[in-house]
């Protein structure tokens, strides 16, 4: 489930630093959630001042986006993104793992990063932590979330059924699956609890990102900061 953290301010810093690396006739993969959503709005200023780009969204909240912002979209039948700017609910301060799929969009997050060039992570401060420790998300097929739910419970997690908010019963994702959200508590090593959740029939794919990302935008209050993964630990950062 979506928690909102971190402020607008280092949000729009990393998600506009971030749009200023897409150069002339890039195809750009455009990531789910608030802190995408600033990159997708300056790309579209940039498009509205001459920049020829074309966009693939990676939902149907990011493509409405995309739309008002006035970019050109196409899909993966078109082209391969050359670069994908996305967000990320959490973030191994030292490694390359990170968990998506607050948004429900980490499927189509992960098809559209792995054909991408490159992968532009776009967080705020909030989301570095020493080991990650967030639920992550699986989409799940609906006939299989019961024996879904078993399997995790058999691997020590706890599963959730995520609630929609402004409609009765669960999310259903852009797919029309339903996401259930399972703590593990603090994840050790994410590739090979990535593994397990792979290899669950009935699971679509699961939230957790391991060497996906090739750069890491970090948005404060006052600038950003800019590094490449795997990430090495800063003390007191
Ligand atoms: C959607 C995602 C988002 O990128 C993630 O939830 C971050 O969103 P925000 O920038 O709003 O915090 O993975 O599925």
């Amino acid at each position: 489930m979506k928690e909102r953290t971190g402020s607008e301010v280092a949000k729009r810093a990393a998600g506009e630093h971030a749009a200023t690396q897409v150069e002339e006739g890039m195809c750009v993969g455009l990531g789910t959630g608030s802190t995408a959503a600033h990159a997708i709005r300056a790309l579209g200023h940039r498009a509205a001042n001459g920049l020829t780009v074309q966009g693939i969204p990676t939902s149907l909240g990011a493509r409405a986006i995309a739309r008002e912002a006035g970019l050109s979209l196409t899909d993966l039948d078109e082209g391969l993104p050359d670069l994908v700017i996305d967000g990320a609910d959490q973030v191994e301060q030292a490694g390359t793992a990170l968990i998506k799929g607050g948004g429900a969009a980490h499927t189509r997050e992960k098809v559209v990063a792995t054909a991408a060039d490159r992968v532009v992570i776009v967080i705020d401060e909030t989301k570095l932590v020493d080991r990650l420790n967030r639920s992550i998300p699986l989409e799940v097929l609906p006939a299989a979330q019961p024996v879904v739910a078993r399997e995790i419970r058999s691997i020590g997690g706890e599963p959730s059924l995520r609630a929609a908010r402004a409609k009765d019963g669960p999310v259903v994702t852009d797919n029309g699956n339903l996401v259930v959200d399972c703590a593990f508590g603090p994840i050790d090593d994410p590739e090979t609890l990535a593994g397990m959740l792979a290899a669950m029939p009935g699971v679509v794919e699961h939230g957790l990102f391991c060497d996906v990302g090739d750069e890491l935008i970090v948005g404060t209050e006052t600038g950003v900061s800019v590094e490449s993964f795997p990430l090495e630990s800063h003390e007191g950062r």
